[in-house]
């Protein structure tokens, strides 16, 4: 038990301490760096916070070559992950809170919080818990959050909140700096193009969701059943690039079965028709997604009202709102 002067509320207040179990896995280190900005608050409001990094039995490539972040297609779509190391804690411990921190592959979570998820460990650790989503990803986390919350309400979690941060440059500008970026490393401008992920700033910014998430730790709002960081400008959709990714999912999974049929991650066999598949993906980028852009644009007042509706369901539960950023923004 302890005595202190809440965050934003000015009263004293006898709260218990609360433990916070975070999942994180990242490649260069930027998810990681987005997660530390959320979980410093909480260590700092002295909640006990457990990390735990997942790791894949054999790692995954970094940067990807072409070959092996093209055959991960399959797999990521049809949520078939190769298996991870065993997790540093017993999947029976207690947590008042689970974080879990995920990347975007293939319009998918990635590969290890799949895994993580499908897992009887994962499944127990979430189980009957309140549960906060945080995605970075070049722009497109729509399908993947549909997914995790599948996920996570078939291993009997609540999911409270989502977060999304996605990365700086125009939609059209990321289709060549976030490639340029998995293929080779470099994040760098290019081109006259931002550099590739999230900006600077934003992830500095991401330290106001901890704050708030420690005051709402401290007044029991994790058991409400509530969102608890809302009017934080925790999600925000973009309802255009929601109907392109809708649309690329579906064809993402008839692909991806096709694929699967005809051999496994690493095999041969599959390579001709993974050709198929880059010429197909190149043509949909070059041609239906600025061309969809465009359609959209021409009618944006008759899809107004419809896009708008759309917009708000999406950014459910934390929504786009920012009634509470003066008081968390820093
Ligand atoms: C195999 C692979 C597929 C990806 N597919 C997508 C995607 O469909 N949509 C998206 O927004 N970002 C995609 N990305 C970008 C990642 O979401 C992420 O921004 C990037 O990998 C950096 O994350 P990290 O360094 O924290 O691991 C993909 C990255 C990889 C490696």
């Amino acid at each position: 038990m302890r005595d202190l002067l809440k965050f934003g509320t000015n009263q004293p207040a006898e709260t218990r301490l609360k433990t916070v179990l975070v999942i994180n896995y990242s490649q260069t280190g930027q998810l990681a760096e987005i997660t530390e900005q959320v979980i410093s608050p909480l260590r700092a409001a002295g909640h006990q916070v457990h990390l735990e990094t997942l790791v894949p039995e054999t790692p995954f490539p970094w940067p990807w070559p072409m070959v092996d972040f093209i055959d991960a297609f399959p797999e990521c779509v049809q949520l078939d992950p190769p298996p991870l190391k065993p997790l540093s804690i017993p999947a029976d411990r207690q947590f008042d809170l689970v974080i879990l921190t995920y990347q975007v592959w293939y319009l998918a979570p990635a590969l290890p919080m799949t895994a993580f998820l499908k897992s009887p460990a994962g499944r127990q650790l979430l189980k009957d818990k309140p549960v906060v989503t945080l995605v970075a990803c070049r722009n497109m986390w729509l399908s993947a959050q549909e997914t995790m919350r599948r996920l996570i309400a078939e291993a009997g979690g609540q999911l409270r909140d989502h977060l999304a941060f996605t990365d700086q440059g125009h939609a059209l500008a990321t289709f060549i700096t976030t490639p340029r970026w998995v293929l080779t490393g470099r994040r760098d401008r290019f081109l006259g193009l931002p550099p590739a992920g999230v900006a600077p700033e934003e992830i500095r910014q991401a330290s106001r969701f901890g704050r708030a998430l420690a005051d709402a730790l401290d007044r029991d709002h994790e058991k409400s059943g509530e969102p608890m960081l809302a009017g934080l400008r925790a999600a925000t959709v973009n309802p255009r690039l929601a109907l392109s990714e809708r649309a690329g999912h579906r064809a993402f999974r008839v692909w991806s079965k096709l694929i699967r049929a005809f051999g496994k991650r690493g095999q041969w066999r599959r390579r001709p028709i993974l050709l198929v598949f880059v010429i197909y993906l190149i043509t949909l980028i070059v041609t239906v997604v600025p061309l969809s852009l465009l359609v959209q644009w021409l009618f944006a007042p008759l899809l107004k009202p419809r896009l708008d509706r759309l917009r708000a369901e999406l950014e459910q539960p934390s929504g786009s709102q920012e009634f509470n950023l003066q008081k968390y923004d820093q």
